[in-house]
């Protein structure tokens, strides 16, 4: 990033670098013993991976050391730096004895040598891929001024797959994006700023991301044809950027291709014709691109086109297409958000929230080796509090990819900070009691409880072409830390936002501690004036930004919240509601079933509760509803005091830009506010004990 020329603002290329700004060391001692070390590097092997390792390490340590270190294949100083395979340098074997055995396909190692009183630095992966992340490692550590008393550091991925999708549509438009317009498209090609998607895929890698879907999910024209000759060449040009960043392409694909492209008149998955236009577009695709990672599918969900029109199931549909990727390696990532759009809610046994298990839980293990489920983390869609998807913890004998939001669609859309981190925590900590208690999310996701071939994250991310990448300069500590989630979801949301704030800022104590404080509530504050208590929803139709009690499109009889003069909430329960708290296992379900042992954060969701009630802080429900709603807004001014304070701290344009950004969300949380509890004001006639005003 640092030869590249950013369009627009001059200034804002800091904000363009986002967490590899190799800014300079201060700790004078500390950039000393690194200079010493680092000023020769050894390396053997060449690969288009170990290339892209080592360009980083000059441009990290240029920045931040000052220093232009000599490569070479032997060293040539008595202190250096030697980067190696297992699987490619004899030597390192014997220069990591027995801690090879700890190292996986994309693990690495960084380890102090001393021979001859002359200290050496080994950073070793078992693949380039591992060798590459480790340099990343070591990057990170000397930006935030970690020393090198911490050694050895071995470092295993705990997770498989580790992919973001992109909802991007070749007219250059991004679903659901709020940085700006897509970096791969414009006008129906691939006209992508190669700099920048090689920058981009130095990012993605330098946080351990392995996989990306480069194409929207909801496939229309154009992008049907990007496993035709129209573009297959265009993509494997892409695939040929990632690939030396040791990340897999996936397309997302249009399940009626065989129909739409106007080669055959179906697209049934048990028809032999339609077998065999799979297997040749198969073939097509890898002749082009040998390494490509497979298909990402939405089907017969939200209007697009999948097996139902066959009468055929899921598992026949994905199956078809694992047939044909097989023979080549590829995966197909088959997504689980499939509901009726249009379900009548009048009719109250129906409910959205059962509708991915009550469709995949019959086919488990249905499916083949190489088909992964991918499962919103929530049973509805993203709302900024939900509780887990029972799909996870229900499914035993299939992949299972877990999906995450990192796009804020429902959570303030980038101009509003929201901190995620905390959020995709409670889900991963959550505990399913698939096999007794502890069988919590991640777990499952890491394969260790159900050992299935394949798992992994996915998650939608926030990325368009905005200098700044994410719209909110502050959004980056999201896609940050969703991957840093994958690789580790041990990490605490702590501990990424403290990384993620040294690297993108500086070492300061003050600023790191008020920003890491910023980042921590914000999704608390986000939620206080949003929607309570797991309700969600109460968005605008379509787009979803801003307050709407009624609004949501598919909310045609303001049932997604049932809220009357009496109560609010949908009963969820097994006993007298849509039965949907059953879809857990019983130690979960048990919880859900009843109001009182029921999580209070997610009361609303499970059940219908009267104004009246009193919640475990004393207050009656209504008196919670316009309490959070107007702390909510205190804690909003309270994020731009906090800025503000930071001042001489952060470059101009970043203050100026963040400061904007808040002032903007506290507008909007007082517009949440209003409206929120006017209506509740109005539906209930009960006024503020306190006497604020509310409407
Ligand atoms: C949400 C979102 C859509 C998206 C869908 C999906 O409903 O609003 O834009 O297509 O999720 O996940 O497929």
């Amino acid at each position: 990033m640092s030869n590249f020329v950013v369009a627009g603002n001059p200034k804002s290329t800091s904000m363009y670098k986002c967490w590899l700004k190799y800014y300079k060391l201060e700790n004078k001692k500390l950039s000393g013993e690194y200079k010493n070390l680092l000023k020769s590097i050894v390396i053997k092997e060449n690969t288009a991976i170990t290339q892209s390792a080592v360009n980083e390490l000059k441009r990290g340590l240029a920045g931040i050391l000052g220093i232009r270190p000599e490569i070479s294949e032997e060293p040539a100083k008595p202190a250096f730096l030697m980067l190696g395979t297992l699987s490619g340098n004899k030597s390192i074997a014997g220069l990591l004895g027995r801690e090879k055995q700890n190292l996986g396909e994309e693990g690495f190692i960084i380890k102090l040598l001393t021979e001859n009183e002359q200290k050496q630095l080994l950073v070793a992966g078992k693949t380039d891929r591992g060798l590459l992340y480790g340099v990343f490692s070591l990057l990170r550590l000397i930006q935030t001024g970690t020393g090198l008393d911490g050694l050895p550091r071995i470092e295993n991925p705990v997770n498989q797959l580790r992919m973001v999708n992109h909802w991007d549509n070749m007219d250059r438009s991004i679903e659901r994006g709020y940085a700006g317009k897509s970096i791969f498209y414009k006008n129906n090609k691939i006209t992508g700023n190669l700099a920048r998607i090689s920058d981009y895929a130095r990012m993605l890698a330098s946080v351990g991301i392995n996989a990306i879907a480069i194409n929207n999910v909801n496939v229309h024209k154009f992008e049907t044809l990007l496993i035709t000759d129209r573009y297959i060449k265009d993509a494997a040009k892409l695939n040929e950027i990632f690939r030396s960043y040791g990340i897999k392409l996936f397309l997302s694909i249009n399940f009626a291709s065989p129909l739409s492209t106007g080669e055959l008149f179906t697209a049934d998955p048990l028809d032999k014709e339609v077998r065999k236009w799979w297997k040749n577009r198969a073939e097509f695709i890898y002749a082009y691109m040998p390494d490509f990672g497979g298909f990402l599918v939405k089907a017969d969900s939200e209007g697009r086109p999948g097996p139902f029109t066959y009468g055929r199931t899921h598992a026949d549909g994905a199956n078809m297409l694992a047939e044909a990727l097989k023979p080549h390696g590829g995966l197909v990532i088959w997504r689980c958000f499939v509901y009726n759009c249009l379900q009548d809610w009048r009719d109250r046994t129906i409910d959205r929230a059962k509708a991915a298990y009550d469709h995949f839980m019959p086919l488990d293990g249905a499916f083949a080796e190489n088909v992964l489920l991918q499962i919103k983390n929530g049973p509805m869609d993203f709302q900024v509090r939900e509780p887990v998807s029972p799909l996870i913890g229900g499914l035993e004998k299939t992949n299972q990819v877990l999906e995450l939001q990192t796009t804020q669609e429902y959570t303030g859309q980038q101009k509003h900070l929201c901190y995620l981190v905390p959020m995709w925590k409670e889900v991963l900590d959550f505990d399913t009691c698939a096999k007794g208690r502890g069988t919590s999310v991640k777990k499952i996701i890491s394969r260790e409880v159900f050992k299935n071939k394949y798992g992994g994250f996915a998650t939608v991310t926030n990325i368009g072409d905005d200098t700044n990448w994410t719209g909110h300069q502050m959004a980056q500590a999201n896609t940050f830390g969703y991957a840093r989630l994958a690789w580790d979801p041990e990490l605490t949301s702590e501990e990424i936002a403290e990384s993620w704030i040294r690297l993108t800022y500086s070492n300061d104590r003050i600023l790191v501690d008020t920003i890491k404080d910023m980042l921590l509530g914000s999704w608390r504050t986000y939620e206080n004036y949003t929607s309570p208590l797991g309700i969600g929803w109460m968005v605008n139709p379509n787009h979803h930004y801003g307050p709407n009690v009624d609004g949501y499109e598919y909310d045609k009889w303001g049932t997604y919240h049932r809220a009357d003069h009496k109560g609010i909430g949908v009963d969820r329960n097994v006993r007298n509601g849509t039965g949907y708290a059953g879809q857990y296992h019983k130690e979960v379900a048990r919880l859900y079933e009843n109001v009182e042992t029921c999580p209070e954060e997610l009361l609303l969701f499970f059940h219908y509760i009267p104004y009246d009630y009193r919640l475990k802080s004393g207050e009656t429900l209504i008196q919670y509803i316009y309490n959070t709603h107007f702390e909510g807004v205190e804690q909003a001014e309270e994020l731009k005091r906090k800025w503000e304070s930071l001042k001489d701290k952060v470059e101009e344009d970043v203050f100026g830009h963040v400061m904007e950004r808040l002032e903007g969300q506290i507008t909007h949380s007082k517009e949440w506010r209003d409206i929120i509890n006017t209506y509740f004001f109005r539906k209930t006639g009960i006024p503020d004990e306190l006497g604020r005003k509310i409407y």
